[in-house]
């Protein structure tokens, strides 16, 4: 994330076992980007399938090793949906951490089992309730009392038992950008523990709502493990009363914001292992060690699992700035923008020349259009390549078609082979939904 405490203006892609130059020329796994390029166009998404996997058994080994009670990783979806991702975590046997009906959806067309999924969000409506119901999932985040009296109607309505977790707000500072911080009071996620508390004995009296656990997600981008420890202290207490006060509890949910490195941190964030310490010991000063474990990490199980491909239009010189034209933009991957985020950027082919400052902006109308300003960059020409890293979370997820671009391309690499995994849309696709439409 790009809080002023770690930025620096550059910063070099993070080493990587699978996005790396061979004779020159950066290759995703054994595959040329240039060959994908020529073949799909760009701008278009490049995945490891090898990343995914050596990032999922990265936190799942970690989790593993704090408890002998079931671990469950429920991915958090919004960070890359694409089906191909999904199936592929689902093969490890991760879950996912939803936000809307249409997340519930998409995680069952990838075959992730109702049991391993759970529901977070602060406005599920009705009906999202009630498919999450009907399908049978595992917990349904409740953030709010008015959310729990509709989940209690729909659950009577359907004549079933609501798999209840009460998403505590812990007031916690993760110390991260104040975009991607949930865990303090004001801001609007989870419940505050007395409101929460004052909830538990209408759930343990009620005919068709079990509460099942407890959940928190403090933050992405954690930098230390301090904060998690201090939610999870506080949660493993308030676990203690939910069950004295009669409530089966049998879970926690210590939410995502395992880091990922971007390229331009200062020194390095802590391993996996000592998140998953900071856990266990907030479980131990708690007193509430036999949970079962849920976490929900987002970007590190995707994020460096994939660059973004764009390829240079111009190149101008204006204002005493060097302005690297490319055809990707805040359409593609909006976080330079609107967080100030750093992506890594070098050319996929190797390049002689003196490094120079360098803007590199998108072809949208925006001068928010950027990703890069004064970045040190040799010489680029029309017709170059360049990959953006660290593009594999919050990238498609929050595209848009703004000046009437189509959504870009995706593909996933696995060894020496690829395919896509998300066709480039059409222009007419654009207007197809739209009264009237016609191809030209
Ligand atoms: N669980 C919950 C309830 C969340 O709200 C989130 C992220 C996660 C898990 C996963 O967090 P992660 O492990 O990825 O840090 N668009 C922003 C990030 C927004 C995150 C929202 N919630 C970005 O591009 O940085």
């Amino acid at each position: 994330m790009g809080d002023d405490r770690r930025v620096t203006a550059q910063g070099e892609p993070p080493p990587s076992d699978v996005f790396r130059a061979r004779d020159g020329v950066l290759h995703a796994e054994g595959v040329d980007l240039r060959a994908i390029a020529r073949e799909v166009g760009s701008p278009t998404w490049v995945y490891s399938a090898a990343r995914v996997d050596a990032a999922y058994r990265a936190i799942e080994r970690a989790m593993r090793a704090i408890t002998d009670r079931d671990v469950l990783i429920a991915y958090a979806v919004k960070a890359n949906g694409n089906l191909a991702v999904l199936r592929r975590l689902a093969a490890l046997g991760c879950g996912a951490d939803i936000v809307s009906g249409g997340e519930l959806l998409r995680a069952r067309a990838a075959g992730i089992p109702p049991e391993r999924i759970v529901f977070s969000g602060v406005g599920k409506r009705r009906e999202e309730l009630a498919l999450a119901l009907t399908e049978g999932i595992r917990a349904i985040h409740v953030e709010s009392e008015p959310e729990l009296r509709v989940l209690g109607e729909e659950a009577t309505r359907l004549g079933v038992e609501a798999p209840v977790v009460l998403r505590v707000n812990p007031n916690v500072d993760a110390g991260t950008h104040p975009y991607i911080a949930t865990g303090l009071h004001d801001t609007k996620f989870g419940l505050e523990v007395d409101a929460a508390r004052a909830l538990v004995p209408g759930i343990v009296r009620h005919p068709h709502l079990a509460l099942h656990g407890l959940s928190c997600h403090i933050g992405s981008q954690l930098d230390s493990p301090a904060p998690l420890e201090e939610a999870v202290t506080l949660l493993g207490r308030f676990a203690g009363e939910c069950r004295a006060l009669g409530a089966p509890l049998a879970s926690l949910d210590v939410g995502g914001g395992w880091p990922l490195a971007y390229g331009h941190e200062d020194a390095p964030y802590p391993p996996a292992e000592a998140f998953a310490a900071a856990i266990r010991r907030g479980l131990e000063a708690s007193g509430t060690t036999d949970l079962d474990l849920v976490t929900e990490p987002g970007r590190a199980l995707v994020g460096d699992a994939a660059v973004l491909l764009a390829r240079v239009i111009y190149v101008k010189h204006q204002g005493g700035r060097r302005f690297v034209i490319v055809d990707a933009g805040i359409s593609e991957l909006i976080r330079p923008a609107l967080y100030g985020a750093f992506h890594a950027i070098a050319p996929v082919e190797p390049h002689a020349g003196e490094r120079t400052p360098a803007d590199v902006v998108g072809p949208i109308c925006e001068s928010g259009d950027f990703f890069a300003h004064e970045r040190l960059l040799p010489p680029l020409a029309e017709g170059d390549l360049i990959a953006l890293f660290g593009a594999g979370a919050y990238g498609r997820e929050m595209s848009s078609t703004y000046n009437a671009r189509p959504l870009a391309a995706e593909v996933m690499v696995e060894g020496d082979a690829w395919r896509v995994v998300r066709r480039r849309q059409t222009v007419e696709e654009l207007w197809a939904l739209e009264q009237g439409g016609r191809t030209p």
